[in-house]
C-alpha cells in the first residue's frame, strides 16, 4: 500500500479515484471501506452512497427499486447542455443504460440474440484471426507495449459485428472512447463538452453507415437486423436503434482492453499460476474470471438512482440519490472469496459479478470473454518467455484504472 494512501484513512477518508495510488493499487481503500463504511457517503460526488460489500452490491444491481436513468437523479442538470450537442443527449436518453424498465427490456430483446454464447462461439475463428494479426504487426521486436495488441482487438471486434467500413473504424474508436470518457456523472461538465465537441461530425459519420446499410442489406450483419427492426415499425424507434449502436461501439471499444492490459499485468506477476495454466490450457476461461476478481478495471461501478424514498442495507435513500454498486470492491468481500487478495487461477468463481447481474448485466460478456480467452491465451501460448519490463504506465480515465502502456520483453 502507498503511504500516500494509508495515510489518508481515517475518520477524514475521503474517496479520491483520480488518486494514482488508488488508481495502481486501490484495494487496500476497497478494504477499508468495506470494514469502516459499508455505505459510504460519498458525498464529493453528488452526495452518492456508495456500497461495497458483495451481498449489498448483488441486492442492489437486482433491486427494481432504483433506476440507471441519469435523469431520474436528485441532481440532474437538464438545462446546461448546447443545442449543438442536442441530437447526443437524445440518443444518450434513448441508449440502453438510461432507458426505462419496459422499453428496457424490448430494445434489449431485439439485439441480445447476436450475443449470447453460441453467437459468440461462432466469431471465434474470426476474433482468433484478428489476435494473430496484431501480434504479428506489434510483437515483432524483443520488448513491446502489450497495450499495442489490446487497444484495437475490441473495436475491431464489435466493427465485424457491425460490419463497419475498415477505413472509419480509427474514427469510430475515437468516437466510441469519447462516449465513454465523457460519462455525465463522471466528469465535470467542460471536460465533458471538450470531449464531445467532434461528436456532429461522428454522428454525420453514423448516420452515414446506417443509411448506405438501409441501400445495401448484408447477410448475417447485426446493423442490418437492427435496421430491421427498426423498419418493423413499433419495436425499434430510429433514436433507438443509432442509439444502441452508439452504446456498442462505446462499450466495446474501451472494456475489454483494460480487462486484457490487466490481466496479462497479474499474470506476470504470478509466474507459479502462470505455469499452471500453461501447463493445462484448458483453464484459461477460469483464469480470465479469476483476473477479472482479482484487479477489475473499473474505478467505481455504474450508477443507479432510487425511483422513491426507501430504506436499502439499513441505509435510508431520498428519492433520487445516487447510490454506487462498487463491484470491484465486492469482488474482494472475504466472506465471499477466502483469502481475496491471493491470486488463485482454480478459485471457484460462482460467485462473481464482475460482468453485473440482473437486468442491466453485461449484454457483450459472452464476447468479452471470448476475446479475453483467445487474446490472453494466445499470448501466453505464444510468449513463454514474456516478463514485465517495470511498471505500467497509467492515463487519466474517469470510470477506468487505465494503462497507457504496459511493457513487456519476450526474449
Ligand atoms: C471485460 C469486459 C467487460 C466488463 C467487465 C463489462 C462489465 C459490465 C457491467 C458490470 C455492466 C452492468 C452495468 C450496470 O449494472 O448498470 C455492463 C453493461 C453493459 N455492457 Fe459490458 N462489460 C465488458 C465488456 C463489454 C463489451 C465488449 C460490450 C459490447 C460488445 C459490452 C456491452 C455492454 C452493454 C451494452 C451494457 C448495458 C446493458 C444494459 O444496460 O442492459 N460490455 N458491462
Amino acid at each position: 500500500m502507498s503511504p500516500q494512501t494509508q495515510r489518508s484513512f481515517g475518520p477524514d477518508f475521503a474517496l479520491d479515484v483520480e488518486d494514482p495510488a488508488y488508481v495502481k493499487n486501490p484495494y487496500p481503500t476497497y478494504r477499508w471501506l468495506r470494514e469502516n463504511a459499508p455505505a459510504y457517503n460519498w458525498r464529493a460526488h453528488g452526495d452518492a452512497v456508495v456500497f461495497t460489500r458483495h451481498k449489498d452490491v448483488k441486492a442492489l444491481l437486482f433491486d427494481r427499486r432504483f433506476s440507471n436513468d441519469y435523469r431520474t437523479w436528485e441532481f440532474a442538470r437538464e438545462s446546461s447542455w448546447p443545442p449543438e450537442h442536442a441530437e447526443y443527449k437524445e440518443l444518450m436518453d434513448n441508449g440502453l443504460f438510461g432507458l426505462s424498465d419496459a422499453d428496457h427490456i424490448r430494445v434489449r430483446k431485439l439485439v441480445s440474440v447476436a450475443f449470447t454464447p453460441r453467437a459468440a462461439e461462432r466469431m471465434r475463428g474470426e476474433i482468433q484471426q484478428t489476435v494473430d494479426d496484431l501480434i504479428a504487426t506489434h510483437a515483432s521486436g524483443n520488448r513491446f507495449s502489450l497495450t499495442s495488441i489490446t487497444e484495437p482487438l475490441p473495436i475491431n471486434v464489435i466493427s465485424d459485428m457491425l460490419k463497419i467500413p475498415e477505413d472509419l473504424r480509427g474514427e469510430f474508436r475515437e468516437f466510441g472512447l469519447a462516449v465513454i470518457r465523457s460519462s455525465i456523472l463522471f466528469s465535470n461538465i467542460e471536460q465533458m463538452f471538450s470531449l464531445i465537441a467532434p461528436m456532429p461530425r461522428w454522428l454525420r459519420m453514423l448516420r452515414g453507415v446506417i443509411e448506405a446499410r438501409r441501400a445495401n442489406p448484408l447477410e448475417n450483419d447485426l446493423l442490418t437486423t437492427l435496421i430491421n427492426a427498426q423498419e418493423g415499425g413499433s419495436k425499434l424507434s430510429e433514436v433507438e436503434m443509432i442509439s444502441l449502436v452508439q452504446g456498442l461501439i462505446a462499450a466495446g471499444s474501451d472494456t475489454t482492453v483494460h480487462a486484457a492490459n490487466w490481466a496479462m499485468y497479474t499474470l506476470l506477476r504470478h509466474p507459479e499460476q502462470l505455469e499452471k495454466l500453461r501447463a493445462d490450457p484448458s483453464r484459461i476461461r477460469n483464469t480470465i474470471e479469476e483476473c477479472l476478481r482479482y484487479d477489475l478495471f473499473g474505478k467505481t461501478g455504474v450508477p443507479r438512482f432510487a425511483k422513491e424514498e426507501l430504506e436499502f442495507a439499513g441505509v435510508k435513500l431520498r428519492k433520487g440519490q445516487m447510490v454506487i454498486p462498487h463491484i470491484p470492491a465486492a469482488l474482494h468481500d472475504d466472506e465471499v472469496f477466502p483469502e481475496p487478495e491471493r491470486f488463485d487461477i482454480g478459485r471457484d468463481m460462482s460467485q462473481t459479478i464482475a460482468f453485473g447481474g440482473g437486468q442491466h448485466f453485461c449484454l457483450g460478456a459472452a464476447v468479452a470473454r471470448l476475446e479475453l480467452d483467445l487474446v490472453v491465451g494466445t499470448l501466453v501460448r505464444r510468449f513463454p518467455q514474456m516478463k514485465l519490463v517495470g511498471e505500467p504506465e497509467f492515463e487519466p480515465h474517469p470510470l477506468m484504472r487505465a494503462m497507457k502502456r504496459l511493457e513487456v520483453s519476450v526474449d
